[in-house]
């Protein structure tokens, strides 16, 4: 056993609540990680006395920021405790390059994402051959440092909060350095059935299953996938008890003072200006997502089209307006994604688009103001995706729209479990019943529309991060 540090209360993520980035004159400027989880996370470790955030440095200027910190506490640095207020220390791994490389594009983003969200192409993918098993590897060791350093920092009996995906291992490795640690998990993706995840290597299966298990609670945030969760474990493992009592449901919600703060700035106040030119007093129908394969903007765009080929009534009559922040650009088949998405989003314009009307607004950038001002001003919020662990953007724009909205949701979202019969529910791959349902949307008289908007925003802020946070944290004391 390693002998104890001096943390109560530790959080493990593998993108950390910093971001470094190059400024004109070669410096680095590190700024505060963006995003309601990374602001509820920080507001309930501020309360804790010698909490620590442990996380990998995500690319070479972090590596080298890491490097210069005395133990990788990187809150040390007279930089970051600026960015920082020192509320409370970081611990920022400089995992070397190719083994990071490994372990968060090869396995996490690649492998497991593409399992949990259930993105394989099956009649060629995946592939586990000789090169993925040297990746594997590279995840083992990427949690091993995990592991290592949060069995370094933690006090005896301390708390240990582990997010997601990037670090499945990092329990049981944890566990069996330090039995003393109070363990939780929790996986912000969905899960997915047992025979969709025993397409993996057998032993791999079980290291990830196992890795998971040796958590004290194993949190989701919806019941559907806890009980995916729950049936995967018992396959896997072949052990009926297997989950004993540990499964749990955390639904994480919004923080309306966040977003409010977040969206009442005049940069947004700008940009809805100038979307409200191109949409002048038409309904819009809003979206907001990463350029994530997982979103489905592309059957989106083609109910989108659905909608003005088979209702022409609609033709001059309502805006789309797609936002999209680029992703994971490392990874080939995010690349093409994106490429596919914005060739369809051209023929929409070729197809439509008349003097006086822009059927669709669409914008792949960096700019979140964009991002706020269609979320203010959507009057259908729009999100499709083949499966979302929650989806907070739709909770969000639940908060910020100024305009009672409809909401189209799919029903592969975890947020569809939260927003329930209020929301028009859709199988994300029926394009002809997604068109159908944002003409239903488009249609809501006021009076109906009102009242469940009214009640969908009081579920997106039931659990808002903090609370969210003191929710597990009260689940594993
Ligand atoms: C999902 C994951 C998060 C991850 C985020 C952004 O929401 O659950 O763990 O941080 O995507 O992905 P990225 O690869 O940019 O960190």
């Amino acid at each position: 056993m390693s002998s104890a540090g001096s943390a109560h209360l530790l959080v493990a993520s593998n993108r950390g609540p910093l971001t470094v980035v190059p400024v004109e004159d070669g410096d680095d400027k590190v700024t505060r990680g963006g995003g309601g989880l990374v602001s509820g996370m920080q507001a309930a470790l501020s309360e804790s006395p010698d909490a620590v955030w442990v996380c990998a440095a995500l690319n070479d200027r972090e590596r080298a920021l890491a490097r210069q910190a005395p133990e990788g506490r990187i809150s040390e640095l007279p930089q970051v405790a600026e960015a920082l207020g020192g509320e409370f220390d970081v611990n920022m791994l400089a995992i070397d390059a190719q083994t990071f490389r490994n372990a968060y594009n090869s396995i996490a983003n690649s492998t497991l994402w593409f399992v949990l969200h259930r993105l394989y192409d099956l009649p060629t993918q995946p592939v586990f051959d000789a090169r993925w098993r040297r990746e594997w590897a590279s995840y083992v060791r990427f949690n091993e440092a995990f592991a290592n350093a949060l069995a370094d920092a933690a006090a005896q009996g301390a708390t240990v909060m582990v997010q997601d995906y990037h670090l499945f291992l990092v329990p049981r490795m944890l566990r069996d350095r330090r039995p003393d640690l109070k363990i939780s998990i929790f996986t912000h993706t969905p899960w997915v059935s047992a025979d969709y995840f025993t397409m993996l290597p057998d032993d791999v299966s079980y290291a990830l299953v196992d890795g998971m298990l040796g958590a004290d609670v194993i949190g989701f945030h919806t019941q559907r996938w806890a009980d995916l969760f729950a049936e995967t474990a018992r396959e896997v493992t072949g052990k009926d008890d297997s989950v004993a009592s540990g499964v749990a449901v955390f639904p994480l919600g919004t923080d309306p003072e966040e977003m409010a703060r977040l969206g009442d700035r005049r940069i947004v106040d700008s940009e809805l200006r100038v979307l409200n030119e191109i949409v002048g007093d038409r309904p819009l129908i809003g979206r907001v997502d990463r350029t994530e394969l997982s979103k489905n903007v592309y059957r989106g765009l083609l109910a989108y089209r659905e909608l003005l080929r088979t209702r022409p009534d609609w033709r001059g009559r309502v805006v789309h307006a797609v936002y999209n922040n680029p992703s994971r650009e490392d990874l080939p088949a995010y690349r093409e994604y994106t490429a596919r998405i914005e060739r369809l989003a051209e023929e929409i314009d070729d197809e439509f688009a008349t003097d006086e009307w822009t059927p669709l607004v669409f914008d792949i950038g960096d700019d979140y103001p964009t991002g706020l001002a269609i979320m203010r001003r959507a009057d259908v919020v729009f999100v499709n995706s083949v499966r979302d662990g929650m989806n907070l953007v739709v909770l969000e724009t639940l908060v910020l729209s100024e305009r009672s909205p409809a909401v189209v949701v799919s029903r592969e979202i975890g947020a569809a479990e939260v927003l329930g019969d209020d929301a028009f529910v859709v199988n994300p791959f029926d394009v002809t019943a997604t068109a159908e349902a944002l003409h239903q949307a488009l249609t809501l008289p006021q009076d109906e529309r009102a009242p469940r908007a009214r009640r969908m925003r009081d579920a997106a802020v039931r659990l808002p991060p903090t609370q969210w946070f003191r929710a597990q944290l009260d689940a594993l004391r």
